[in-house]
């Protein structure tokens, strides 16, 4: 009998986050749902369903659940750019994630701390050990010249490119690094029972040379992304 290959899912928010992989696909069927592409069909014989999401955790979330309902896959992955949150980890490298945190959830008026979701127990979501080991090793490969981190990733509605609010995301957080979709699509792998894994390249130290940054290096950093998340798939 043939053994069972599992359906990976894979977002990511923009064109060059997704791109590459949608074209390195074989056998692909695009299927229109809530405004959004979704292409299914196969990396090097492994089933694959890749969505650009759109930006921000709604589009983000809306995706994982359609990816998880209308498509069954197995595990989600969530490739990108982010802002980095310290200052070992340079434009180009890679952070995987260990948990993911709403930085922008607020209930402090109620007792919660900064980033709780009132009345969830679970305050950040955590990532699949197994998928970041073999992450980190694959990255390692696939991506000699860069470093590799693992660490909490914060996610929020909001592009961060000023010096004070990063200080307060880093105090309050910790973390390494900040973007705009990920807890949204973990906290949802989570609620549903499926492996999660962000994967994510700086593009910007998220202060204020980010607006400046960002679009000078998104290109070379979404392609370490991808180039780490198509290797991964190729060991699942
Ligand atoms: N994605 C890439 N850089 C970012 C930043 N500085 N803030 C939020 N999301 C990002």
């Amino acid at each position: 009998m043939e053994d069972y290959m599992k359906r990976i899912g894979v977002i990511g928010a923009m064109e060059p986050e997704i791109r590459k992989l949608q074209e390195s696909m074989q056998d692909v069927r695009i299927v229109h749902k809530a405004s959004t592409e979704f292409y299914e069909g196969t990396l090097d014989g492994h089933p694959v369903v890749a969505a650009r999401s759109g930006i921000g955790k709604v589009n983000a979330a809306v995706c994982a659940q359609i990816m998880i309902d209308l498509f069954q896959v197995d595990l989600l992955l969530n490739t990108g750019i982010a802002g980095s949150l310290d200052p070992q980890i340079n434009i180009g490298d890679i952070v995987l994630s260990t948990d993911l945190v709403h930085h922008d959830m607020n209930a402090v008026g109620f007792g919660y701390a900064r980033g709780q979701i009132p009345q969830m127990e679970a305050f950040s979501f955590a990532a699949d050990p197994a998928l970041i080991e073999l992450a980190e090793q694959v990255c390692r490969r696939v991506n000699p010249d860069i470093q590799v981190f693992r660490g909490r990733i914060l996610s929020g509605d909001q592009f961060v490119s000023d010096q004070a609010v990063k200080d307060d995301i880093k105090k309050t957080f910790g973390g390494l690094a900040v973007e705009m979709e990920g807890a949204s699509i973990a906290q949802t792998a989570f609620i549903n029972g499926v492996p999660f894994l962000g994967i994510r390249a700086i593009s910007d130290k998220a202060d204020g040379s980010a607006v400046m940054d960002y679009p000078a290096f998104e290109a070379k950093a979404a392609m370490h992304s991808s180039n780490l998340t198509m290797g991964l798939i190729g060991q699942l």
